[in-house]
């Protein structure tokens, strides 16, 4: 499919047949989850998910989540053990990806997952987002909807501002609730956390019993929480901040004078909602230099800061 101008589709059953056509002929189309927006396209075809590339910029080595509707979908794809069984069972549909063994008869392009034989693969718990895996009757290879590198989107209209010009279409539908990306654990022995996100490592933790293993640092890496660098807004950052500087602009968290506050009375899921828009904002604004208060480290706080640290790390 060649590129055509943007389309924005809004989240009904036309709009989602519309979106479902696009991904049949290959395009690129972006959609919300309860986590972040996707940049969607058909998992099965090696041309489309080149386009998802290409059009974020992201380098090749980094391999994409399959999304599916249900696990009777997911089964023909990857090969579950047992933790990945409880895991499943107690989070999906939701804002937890697993990593699992690839079936070696399983259709999905090269390209989505770099070489690995291994899958990403996660049931979205958004209505839209369900919606359109039924329309589309496929897997969907899905990165977050931004530039490589930049803030992830949570809204449509942070898509059409990152890659409208890349893209075929956007489904409208709001904004997301989790508003971080989605906690990825690889289902190995043990099981490991490769990236905090929407699911606190502690509830994980809970429901297998047993402690997950952290990932250690590779060469190649296996998730984004891996790169330095990323989610990066335009302006530099400086954390655990206890108040700004003359020349900054302050991202509060609880209850201080600040510019922004991701959540003035100081709730980790209301901050985890709004971090991505607070940074979209902080770009908007043209804040340059950008101190932000102290985010606890548990819970939603984890996520909240790995991506804060990461969003300030040094640029390539
Ligand atoms: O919430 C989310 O996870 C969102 C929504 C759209 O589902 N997606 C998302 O995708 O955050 P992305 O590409 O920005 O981050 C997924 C990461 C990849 O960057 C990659 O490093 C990791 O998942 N990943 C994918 N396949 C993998 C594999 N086989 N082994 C290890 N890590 C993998
Ligand atoms: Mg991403």
């Amino acid at each position: 499919m060649t590129k055509a101008t943007l389309r924005i589709l809004s989240a009904d059953s036309a709009g989602l047949a519309d979106a479902a056509s696009v991904l049949q002929r290959g395009g690129l189309v972006s959609f919300p989850t309860e986590t972040v927006y996707g940049l969607g396209a058909d998992a099965c075809n090696d041309n489309a998910v080149a386009r998802i590339y290409a059009a974020k910029g992201r380098p090749s080595f980094n391999p994409l989540i399959v999304h599916v509707p249900n696990m009777q979908v997911a089964e023909k794809y990857v090969i579950f053990n047992d933790a990945a069984i409880r895991l499943a069972a107690a989070f999906w549909p939701g804002a937890l990806t697993l990593v699992l063994p690839l079936r070696p008869d399983a259709e999905i392009a090269a390209h989505v997952t770099a070489g690995l034989d291994t899958l990403a693969i996660r049931i979205p718990d958004h209505p839209v987002a369900q919606g359109l895996l039924q329309a589309f009757d496929g897997p969907v290879a899905a990165p977050s909807a931004n530039p490589s590198g930049r803030v992830s989107p949570t809204t449509a209209a942070h898509v059409v501002q990152g890659l409208g010009a890349e893209i075929d279409a956007v489904v409208d539908g709001g904004a997301c609730a989790v508003g971080l990306e989605s906690t990825i654990v690889a289902c190995t022995e043990p099981p490991t956390l490769l990236r905090a996100g929407g699911i606190p490592q502690e509830i994980i933790e809970q429901c297998l019993g047993y402690p997950l293993a952290r990932a250690t640092h590779t060469e190649t890496p296996t998730a984004p929480g891996q790169l330095a660098s990323h989610y990066a807004p335009r302006g530099t950052l400086r954390l655990n901040a206890s108040s700004a500087h003359e020349d900054e602009t302050l991202l509060g968290f609880g209850p201080v004078e600040a510019d922004i506050n991701l959540s003035p009375s100081g709730d980790l899921t209301e901050a985890a909602a709004r971090l991505f828009e607070c940074l979209h904002q902080l770009d908007a604004m043209g804040a340059r230099a950008i101190a932000v208060s102290p985010i606890p480290e548990s819970g939603l706080g984890r996520a909240i800061n790995d991506r804060l640290r990461r969003a300030a790390a040094p640029r390539p």
